[in-house]
């Protein structure tokens, strides 16, 4: 078993976490690593079920998968997060809690990912029917030194996906 690492991703709705992080699972487990995706829209309706868009619920969310990355990544798992994670000072807060933790900034402008509305959730924020939506009504504070930024706007999602699993084995963990 190879050593466990906590990949936190992190970028706006749309921006594509969910995607990326999925291409990049299914690549290291083909290479026989142990993975497991902690999306943000199914975490919320598992483990965070009840919790709001307000910061110190946001703030929860994702402690509570910092904390759960935190216990897979010390027993060999690839603990992956794909949640906004809006805030940075919590996402340092989870850097400094978990030994091996790797931040990767989906880098996505906000007009792209209106463009994209993947879920059509943009188009309502921006009519003002869903209240606090980050980018739009709600605050994203971008990394200041993330280990890795992708930028799914101008890369392809193997591209980006390649380049997570290239991290990986330059930092010793593949
Ligand atoms: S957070 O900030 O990390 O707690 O957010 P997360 O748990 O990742 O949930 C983000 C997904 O919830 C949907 N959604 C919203 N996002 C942002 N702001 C508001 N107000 C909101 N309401 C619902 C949205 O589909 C997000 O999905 P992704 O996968 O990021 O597109």
């Amino acid at each position: 078993m190879g050593k466990g690492v906590t990949l936190w991703f992190t970028g706006l709705s749309g921006a594509g976490k969910s995607t990326i992080s999925g291409i990049v699972a299914k690549k290291l487990q083909e290479i026989g690593r142990n993975v497991e995706v902690l999306d943000g829209d199914e975490v919320r309706l598992n483990l965070s079920a009840g919790l709001s868009f307000s910061k110190a619920d946001r703030d929860t969310n994702v402690r509570r998968i910092g904390y759960v990355c935190r216990l897979l990544s010390r027993n060999g798992v690839i603990a992956i997060s794909a949640a906004i994670s809006p805030y940075r000072n919590t996402r340092e807060e989870l850097r400094a809690n978990i030994i091996d933790f790797l931040e990767i900034f989906v880098d996505c402008p906000l007009d792209v990912c209106i463009e994209r509305d993947v879920k059509g959730l943009y188009a309502k924020a921006l009519k003002g029917e869903i209240p606090a939506f980050t980018g739009v009504s709600d605050p994203y504070e971008a990394p200041a030194n993330p280990d890795l930024t992708i930028l799914t706007n101008t890369e392809s999602k193997d591209e980006s996906a390649n380049r997570v699993v290239q991290l990986l084995y330059e930092r010793g963990y593949l």
